[in-house]
């Protein structure tokens, strides 16, 4: 931020909180809004909160009030096609409306207000503001000061332009907060309205985590994934990653809101995402045989996006590494390319280099007992260093790529879908059963002759097996699994030159 912007922020922070304590209200401060919506605090269509907003998205009304301070930020949000209102008077939301200007573009309108506080506000904003401008005027030159009004503008009207033109879509609006630097997802309020606008079709999945269903939003499919109650610390973790670590990659599920919302006093978490219609990998096995090439794809494709996962990039859009900690064949999605993508982040830990920090998160969930490292179950692993983590979802992962070897064709034979150690231990086995297999007698998933008969599928089948190995440091590391496949790989967009980029 330049010099001219802080003193701007830090003049126009000033100038609101000499506003919110002038108007501060007999409530200990909270505000009474209108609300017109069936979630959240909104009783008899009135809410208390430190913000009364009011927001149109397309057609999409929505009043209510915040209680975070936090959302300030989100009150001055410049986007195409949304419009957000804010104000800190009771009732102040109740007759905004949105009013197109002589442009034919959009404005909120605030309503009149008669309150006595009111006018003491605007006139100390006022005198504050000649005050800065003036100050600005003389520590800046001409040009950048008239920026500067500018933008002071932009806080009071909080109005986003509205051309003319189709309905948005959800690639449309992050390339337009992306473009506009404004961090990694959506804005906070952007993502809920765009999830309260969703309506759920099909129910596509249901477990223990809660469900999963196809939804749409503006006419575009979307997954939604609901929460079960006992499983909102994933919740908490999967929105922080996705809201603080830049995660875009193909084979990484995307990200588009999060939502909390209270109805009928229980608490309802949402998280959205882009919908794959064939579903899990564990679904697409069932009913599907491979050709080699199309293994290699899928398996390619999971390198890919488990070596973002696991690499730190320094730079300013960069990220912390990441460990999935829970990677199996339900948690990776099929898309309509071939290639997979890696999704639930509900259990992952971070780890930056730049300060050697390790965050695990707060989640007392634990990964499938099924796809556990040896040195999970027996608790040798060492929980304070974040290879470790690592080195665990490179055990899972060839446990995922032995479940697709035995799905695909060679010489006309393929194998029925069996989850890993299907004939060593029973279904939802504990982890005594877990550990006696895989610790004690150190058995490995049995690999068919076939494999062995084909260049591509051979060298699958000893990333598999260097992938198994019991001591944890000795297993490839994701980018090894992704450059020895892609030397199989002569005709898709992994090829070397996106190998190079990533090296
Ligand atoms: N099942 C779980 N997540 C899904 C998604 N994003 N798309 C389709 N099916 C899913």
């Amino acid at each position: 931020m330049g010099r001219s912007a802080r003193f701007m922020a830090v003049l126009v922070g000033l100038l609101l909180l000499v506003s919110a304590c002038l108007a501060e209200s007999d409530d200990g401060g909270k505000r009474l809004c209108t609300c017109e919506n069936d979630k959240g605090t909104c009783v008899n269509n009135t809410c208390r909160g430190d913000i009364c907003f009011y927001m149109w998205v397309r057609g999409h009304e929505e009043k209510g009030c915040f209680s975070n301070h936090n959302y300030m930020e989100q009150c001055h949000t410049s986007f195409e096609r949304f419009h957000v209102y804010c104000c800190r008077e009771n009732l102040c939301n109740a007759l905004a409306t949105p009013r197109p200007n002589i442009n034919g573009e959009t404005t909120t309108v605030p309503p009149q207000q008669a309150h006595p506080e009111l006018w003491i506000t605007v006139a100390l904003l006022l005198l504050f503001m000649v005050a800065g401008v003036c100050g600005l005027l003389l520590f800046l030159r001409f040009r950048r000061a008239h920026t500067c009004l500018k933008n002071v503008d932009d806080h009071n009207v909080t109005m986003l332009k509205v051309p003319n033109g189709d309905d948005p879509t959800y690639g449309g609006i992050f390339d337009e907060f992306c473009t506009s630097g404004s961090g990694t997802g959506l804005p906070y309020l952007v993502q809920r309205t765009m999830a309260r606008q969703i309506s759920l079709v099909e129910c596509v999945g249901k477990g223990r985590y809660g469900e999963v269903w196809r939804g749409t939003w503006m006419g575009e499919s979307v997954a939604v994934k609901i929460f079960s109650s006992r499983d909102e610390q994933s919740w908490f973790r999967e929105t922080e990653i996705y809201n603080t670590v830049q995660l875009r990659h193909d084979n990484i599920l995307g990200f588009i809101a999060s939502d909390m919302t209270s109805k009928n006093s229980s608490t309802q978490l949402w998280l959205v995402t882009h919908f794959h219609e064939m579903g899990s990998l564990y679904d697409f096995l069932q009913y599907s045989s491979l050709e080699p090439e199309s293994c290699l794809k899928m398996c390619l494709s999971m390198a890919c996006g488990l070596v973002h996962l696991h690499t730190e990039i320094v730079s300013s859009q960069g990220k912390p590494a990441i460990a999935h900690r829970d990677l199996k064949s339900r948690n990776i999605l099929v898309k309509r390319n071939g290639q997979c993508c890696i999704a639930d982040l509900g259990l992952a830990v971070i780890h930056s280099q730049f300060n050697d920090f390790l965050d695990v998160g707060h989640n007392p969930r634990v990964g499938t007992k099924r796809y556990m490292a040896p040195e999970v179950l027996d608790e040798s692993i060492r929980m304070d260093v974040f290879e470790s983590y690592k080195q665990t979802d490179i055990w899972a992962l060839g446990l995922v790529f032995w479940e697709i070897s035995r799905r695909t064709i060679i010489n006309g034979i393929v194998e029925e879908y069996r989850p890993p150690f299907f004939d060593l231990v029973p279904s939802d086995p504990s982890y005594e059963e877990m550990k006696k297999v895989v610790c004690v007698d150190q058995q490995r998933p049995r690999l068919h002759n076939r494999l062995h008969s084909h260049p591509i599928m051979s060298s699958i089948v000893k990333i598999m097996k260097e992938c198994w190995f019991q001591n944890p440091p000795a297993r490839l590391t994701a980018l090894r699994v992704k450059k020895t496949l892609s030397k199989h790989d002569h005709d898709s967009d992994f090829s070397i030159n996106k190998l190079k980029q990533d090296i």
